[in-house]
């Protein structure tokens, strides 16, 4: 399988580079400037390298700079922003702060005939992001676009398949980035596209088959994305020697344990132990009111009740875990272990003395996940789950957390959720969340007094940040007079209109 290495000089859109290689059906994999050789990089066989942005200066005292022979290794090299900055400094040209001063936003571009921008319009649309620009080529080099104000908005250097581009090709905002970057890899790195999910499914199961005949594995499945795709597709590879555990914590969502269970024992013959723990995380959550403190008696008592069923069940060689790529890159270390907090159960396999981790989906990205999900027919509503943190209900209902309030918020948000299910556009994610509040209310001649419960609608590409989202009056009274009818004990239904930040998606 042909790949391409993604040298990370710490830009911004580092992981939106690999995406969008992959997304042209070729394997990228990022690595931090200064944990490869170029030996190395030769020996791994990469078909092209791609340099990406970053915040420095070339000249500064501390700016990221990879070794002078990964120009030499005969290996295609596409420079992008500081990373097209740096290959014209490393091939011996000078950078300098543009003459006007920042080149910033969308901005247009006169290209001329290369093979980088074959099929490309000679007058477009780039993305700009830059104080320093190449003021003197290297030898070898010519300019292939400009801007008003940067003569050499990309060079080339044929002979040595050398290129560079100030402008950001990944970022939507380049009309024809896309196409930019595709004539990277398959005109100039002579890539093939062979990186399709099917295969990559195929190829994973093919692997463990072999890995891991005659082992026991156990998977911490909590019905998330990425535990369950990890969990069908190790079914697939070794069957009954997978053990799935899942624990119901008595904080799901509406019919959500039922769910979970019908979908892997019934429908994928997955061999599943589910345990039903809401006593003892009830028990512990006891009293307490402290979102932080609540967060870590469910992270704890999660861990414990893992350890009791993984020690009933007897001799285990393996844990799995559905750590994805994202996870790999924050770590910041290439190929560490990384124990993903969320889904997975933090600090298990130190405790619990596994010889052996695996991680499936280590390699992927969220969205290549969820393809791998559709190509082993795991159902829609469950591949394209919206997130539902680790500690369930257990973060949204303030105060303390009793049987009667999860009875409450579950019906509340299971309305919302229905309501908003009906809608051509649905928000990011959206839940309800019920408060310490309590207020006065009248129904029929009586008067009541219930909890106030607040709708959460957000829409967000990566969850770091969010909008609040503005869904219809209509589906926002009709979620309100449901729930306000149907939910005996809730008087009173308020609609969250804080982005993040300054607030946060979940409420603690
Ligand atoms: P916040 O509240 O941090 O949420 O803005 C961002 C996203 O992360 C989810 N979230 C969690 N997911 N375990 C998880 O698995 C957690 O402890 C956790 N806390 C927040 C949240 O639902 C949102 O999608």
């Amino acid at each position: 399988m042909d790949k391409i290495l993604v040298l990370d000089f710490g830009g911004q859109y580092n992981q939106l580079i690999a995406r969008r290689v992959r997304a042209a059906h070729v394997f990228a994999e990022i690595k931090p400037y200064n944990t490869i050789s170029p030996e190395d990089v030769k020996a791994s066989g990469y078909r092209g390298i791609i340099f990406t942005g970053g915040p420095h200066s070339v000249y500064a005292p501390d700016a990221p700079r990879c070794e002078k022979e990964l120009l030499s290794l005969d290996i295609p090299i596409l420079g992008i922003c500081y990373g097209h900055q740096l290959l014209a400094f490393l091939a011996g040209g000078e950078i300098a702060p543009a003459k006007d001063g920042s080149e910033y936003g969308k901005t247009e571009v006169r290209l001329q005939k290369s093979v980088l921008f074959d099929g490309v319009p000679e007058n477009t649309v780039c993305w700009m992001s830059h104080t320093d620009a190449v003021q003197c080529l290297p030898k070898g080099f010519h300019a292939i676009a400009d801007t008003a104000q940067c003569a050499v908005a990309a060079m080339a250097d044929d002979a040595r398949k050398l290129y560079g581009v100030q402008f950001h090709p990944e970022v939507t905002h380049t009309v024809c980035g896309e196409r930019i970057l595709q004539n990277f890899l398959f005109d100039v790195c002579g890539c093939s596209a062979d990186w399709q999910m099917q295969n990559v499914a195929q190829q994973l199961i093919a692997q463990y088959q072999k890995d891991l005949a005659g082992k026991k594995v156990l998977l911490a499945l909590s019905g998330g994305v990425d535990s369950s795709v990890a969990a069908v597709l190790l079914q697939k590879a070794i069957g009954e020697n997978l053990i799935c555990v899942f624990v119901d914590h008595g904080l799901l969502r509406k019919g959500e344990g039922d769910f979970v269970e019908r979908t892997f024992r019934d429908q994928f013959g997955v061999r599943l132990v589910r345990v039903n723990a809401e006593d003892w995380f009830l028990l512990s959550l006891r009293g307490v009111t402290d979102p932080e403190q609540k967060r870590k008696i469910i992270g704890e008592a999660f861990i414990r009740v893992f350890e009791k069923e993984a020690t009933a069940l007897g001799q285990i060689d393996v844990l799995a875990q559905g750590t994805i790529y994202p996870d790999v890159i924050e770590s910041g270390k290439g190929d560490a272990a990384v124990i993903k907090s969320h889904h997975n159960v933090g600090g298990l396999p130190a405790r619990m003395g596994f010889s052996q981790v695996i991680e499936p989906l280590r390699d992927l990205f969220k969205d290549e996940v969820r393809k791998i999900g559709e190509a082993l027919g795991l159902p829609r509503e469950l591949v394209w789950r919206q997130p539902f943190p680790g500690p369930g209900l257990g973060v949204r209902i303030l105060g303390e957390i009793t049987k009667e309030k999860l009875t409450l918020l579950r019906e509340a948000d299971a309305i919302f959720r229905e309501t908003v299910d009906a809608l051509e556009q649905k928000p990011s994610q959206y839940f309800a969340v019920l408060t310490e509040s309590r207020s006065v209310g009248v129904m029929g001649d009586a008067r009541t007094y219930g909890y106030t419960v607040v709708l959460r609608a957000v829409t967000t590409d990566d969850f770091m940040t969010a909008a609040w989202t503005r869904l219809p009056y209509e589906a926002l009274e009709k979620a309100s007079s449901r729930i306000t009818n149907e939910v005996r004990g809730i008087t009173r239904v308020v609609f969250d209109i804080t982005s993040k930040p300054p607030a946060t998606v979940e409420w603690e």
